[in-house]
C-alpha cells in the first residue's frame, strides 16, 4: 500500500563506535561511545491498513511473528502512544549504510531513525533535530530501545544512546548518555575482521566467567572505570594520543576475557605499525569490527593517516573505511557557520 508522502515524518541516526567500556557497561560501569558519519535513514507515511516496514528490499508487517524484524517493528510502534497521524497505520521505508552484525550499531541506528520518523508524524520533541542526549524520555529513543530489546535480549542501551546522540558521550546504565565535550574531531579507521559473533552470546560468555571467577570481572570493571575517567579528561583536553593509549589498554583487558580473536589482534598490529595511536575491537568482540585512532602532530588527527590504515587493512584482506567523529568545534561551526 502506498503511503501519503505529503504528510511524512523523517528520521536519521548515526552508527556508533564504542571507544571504551563495551561489556563493562552491562554491569553498570561507564563507557564512552561516539556517533560516526555512516548511519540510517527512515521515512514514515500514514496509511489505512496494517503497518509495514520496508528494509533492504524486504517488506515486513508489524507483528509478523516469523521474523525478528516484524516483532521489533511492532515493539517500536507499541512502546509509546502513536502520534494521531500514525494510528490507522504507518508505512516506513528505512535504509542503512552500516553492515548488519558489524558491531557498528546498525540495528540501533535503524531503531532510532525509524523512531524519529514515526515521531515526525506528530508534534513531539523528535520533530527536527533531537540530538540532545539529555532528553532521555524522547519517545523516539523509547521506541528504539524497545526495538533493540527484540534483537539483543537485554541491551545496556549504549548503542541506541550513541545512535541518538551522534557525537561523543559517556554512558552508564543508571544515568544514560551524557555528552562529552571534545574540542577536536577524531579520525578513525574502522575495519571488519571478517567474521561476526552474536552480541548475546558474547555477553553470555562474560557472564559465565563472572559466575566462575567474580573477582576477575570485578578487576576488569575497576580497570575500565579508571580508563574511562582518564579518557574523558583526555578527550576534553583534545589529547588524542592519550586517548589512543587508553584504547590499547582496553584492548588488553578485553583480550583477557577472550573477547579478541587472532584476526582482531592482526588488525590492531597492522594499524599500530602504520602509525595509529591506539587500536581495539569495538562492540561485542569475537569478530566484528576494529577501530584505530590516529593523531597527527597538530591536534585533531589526520584523515590521510586513517586512509593509509584503511588501505593497509584492505591489502591484508579486511574491508574497512575511514570516518570522523565531530567534536564540539565542528558542531558549533555547523550550527552557526558565520
Ligand atoms: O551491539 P555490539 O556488538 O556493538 O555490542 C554492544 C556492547 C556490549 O557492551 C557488548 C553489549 C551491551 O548491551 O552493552
Amino acid at each position: 500500500m502506498e503511503g501519503d508522502r505529503s504528510r511524512s515524518g523523517e528520521g536519521h541516526a548515526a552508527g556508533k563506535v564504542i571507544l571504551l567500556g563495551e561489556h563493562a557497561v552491562v554491569y553498570g560501569a561507564p563507557g564512552i561511545a561516539a556517533g560516526i558519519e555512516r548511519g540510517a535513514d527512515a521515512v514514515a507515511m500514514p496509511i489505512d491498513g496494517p503497518s509495514t516496514l520496508e528494509l533492504g528490499g524486504k517488506i515486513v508487517r508489524a507483528g509478523d511473528e516469523s521474523s525478528d524484524l516484524g516483532r521489533a517493528f511492532a515493539a517500536l510502534l507499541g512502546a509509546v502512544e502513536l502520534p494521531p497521524l500514525a494510528r490507522s497505520g504507518v508505512r516506513v521505508e528505512a535504509k542503512s549504510d552500516l553492515a548488519p552484525g558489524g558491531g557498528l550499531g546498525c540495528s540501533a541506528a535503524l531503531g532510532v531513525a525509524i523512531g524519529r520518523a514515526v515521531e515526525g508524524l506528530g508534534d513531539g520533541p523528535s520533530r527536527g533535530d533531537s540530538r540532545d542526549a539529555s532528553r532521555a524520555k524522547d519517545p523516539a529513543l523509547v521506541r528504539a530501545n524497545a526495538w533493540e530489546g527484540v534483537f539483543h535480549g537485554n541491551p545496556s542501551g549504549i548503542d541506541t544512546a550513541a545512535a541518538y546522540s551522534g557525537t561523543f558521550m559517556r554512558f552508564t546504565k543508571a544515568e544514560g548518555a551524557q555528552p562529552i565535550g571534545c574540542p577536536c574531531d577524531l579520525f578513525l579507521a574502522v575495519g571488519h575482521s571478517g567474521s561476526s559473533a552474536s552480541t548475546k552470546e558474547m555477553v553470555e560468555g562474560v557472564a559465565r566467567i563472572r559466575a566462575r571467577r567474580p573477582e576477575q570481572i570485578e578487576q576488569f570493571l575497576e580497570a575500565v572505570t579508571s580508563l574511562v575517567k582518564n579518557a574523558e579528561l583526555a578527550l576534553a583536553a583534545g589529547d588524542v594520543r592519550a586517548v589512543g593509549q587508553f584504547l590499547d589498554l582496553n584492548q588488553m583487558l578485553l583480550a583477557g576475557l577472550l573477547l579478541s580473536t587472532e584476526r582482531i589482534e592482526e588488525m590492531c598490529r597492522i594499524a599500530r605499525a602504520e602509525g595509529a595511536v591506539g587500536a581495539k575491537l569495538t562492540g561485542s568482540g569475537g569478530g566484528g569490527s576494529v577501530i584505530a585512532l590516529v593523531a597527527s602532530p597538530e591536534v585533531g588527527g589526520d584523515e590521510a593517516l586513517a586512509n593509509r590504515i584503511v588501505e593497509a587493512w584492505k591489502r591484508a584482506g579486511f574491508s574497512a573505511f575511514a570516518t570522523r567523529v565531530r567534536g564540539t568545534q565542528s558542531i558549533a561551526r555547523e550550527r552557526d557557520p558565520r
